[in-house]
């Protein structure tokens, strides 16, 4: 079953009892049982909802696994995974990526025990150097948040099978529609479902894919025990969201391109950050392993200055200032000081992140106007 069709059928069933074809609110928090133990699947909706179900279902499909889990939001799925690591475990992870990923990294499981050490992860040499025998996951995001740079997953798997490690990839910029991990050696991919995967800024939620039933049946015992699970409206909003990814991803992809190319040639503005530039360091990998270059993009001004950066983000009409990426509208934002604050400037100038850095989610509104908005903020 080709991708498009997989998004609007993969994983739901008509309602039996009536033949709904939309995925039914299973609004409820328990299940009567005939007998003690005898249930029909479904006994607490910590553990199970059917509404939950269809969607990890489809989820899994969607990706090529096997298993799906669903958190109540992407931080929640980030949790779990790092749970399955005991104290004395170590962590290599990209040095350019999210920065809430970071802060749970080095503020809450740090005191746990658990090392983490944050590399460049395009150099596959400089993860290697970083893996020992302690090492039991490699956390890669790709494309990068805000830096869009590629990370090569097969050489990633490579290197996490020398090291006995899993790898996670954070899949939340690509989306299966681009790139499907597991598929190039991945172990689990992971998702801020908030992003383009509901696709309408209208929910918060995040997500597990594997297809190693072992694996899965330990996180999901993790998943029910720490009870970061989502309700079933919001359950049903993703599910919706989902049969319109390919739709929706298509555009993202059109009007991306024709952002970038307009910001790359626009004389007041210097560095743009996209993997689809040939100029781009890590283009041919983003040849090999996605279907397209997505819609977000990072740019700087030739000045450099953050008053500069600022006035462009305040003059915006269409590209909304706000935390997020990935709904069907437009969104500027400013890493420094919004979705990248918690990690300490010095990181940040370390990983190459300037204060001046403006990124964009472009959405799918027509590309005139996002291009005319642009014109206008830039000047
Ligand atoms: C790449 C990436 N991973 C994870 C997250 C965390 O997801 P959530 O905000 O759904 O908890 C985000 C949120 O912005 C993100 O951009």
């Amino acid at each position: 079953m080709k991708f498009g069709t997989k998004a609007i059928h993969a994983g739901v069933h008509p309602d039996p009892t009536t033949g709904a074809i939309m995925t039914p609110i299973y609004q409820t928090s328990t299940y009567v049982q005939r007998s003690p133990g005898d249930h029909k699947g479904y006994e607490y909706s910590r553990t199970h909802n059917p509404t939950r179900t269809q969607l990890q279902d489809a989820l899994a499909a969607l990706d090529n696994g096997t298993h799906g889990l669903c958190f109540a939001s992407g931080m929640a799925a980030i949790d779990c995974m790092v749970k399955l690591l005991e104290p004395g475990d170590e962590v290599v992870a990209t040095n350019d990526l999210y920065g809430g990923s970071y802060r749970i990294f080095t503020r809450i499981f740090a005191k746990y025990g658990i090392k983490f050490h944050f590399v460049p992860m395009h150099d596959k040499e400089a993860v290697r150097a970083a893996c020992n025998e302690r090492t039991k996951l490699i956390w890669a995001e790709t494309p990068t948040n805000p830096l869009l740079h590629i990370i090569d997953i097969k050489a990633m798997a490579e290197v996490a099978k020398e090291s006995g490690a899993l790898l996670v990839v954070d899949n939340t910029f690509a989306t299966p529609y681009l790139q499907t991990p597991l598929e190039l050696g991945a172990d689990v991919v992971m998702y801020s479902l908030t992003k383009y995967m509901g696709g309408h800024s209208d929910v918060v939620m995040g997500a597990l894919v594997m297809k190693d039933a072992e694996l899965a049946e330990r996180l999901a015992y993790i998943q029910n025990a720490s009870g970061g699970t989502p309700g079933p409206q919001d359950c049903f909003l993703i599910l919706r969201g989902l049969k319109t990814l390919h739709v929706r991803m298509q555009r993202h992809c059109e009007n991306g391109r024709a952002v970038a190319e307009y910001l790359k040639q626009h004389p007041k503005v210097g560095q743009v950050y996209w993997p689809g530039f040939e100029s781009h360091p890590n283009h041919q990998v983003a040849r090999q392993q996605m279907r397209d270059f997505g819609g977000m993009i990072s740019f700087v001004l030739k000045t450099d200055k953050i008053e500069d950066a600022v006035a462009v983000l305040e003059k915006f009409e269409l590209f909304s200032l706000a935390e997020s990426l990935g709904g069907v509208e437009s969104l500027s934002g400013h890493p420094a000081t919004m979705t990248h604050a918690s990690i300490p400037a010095e990181e940040r100038r370390k990983a190459g992140l300037s204060d001046s850095l403006i990124r964009l989610s472009v959405g799918i509104e027509d590309a005139e106007d996002l291009i005319a908005d642009l014109a206008q903020a830039i000047g």
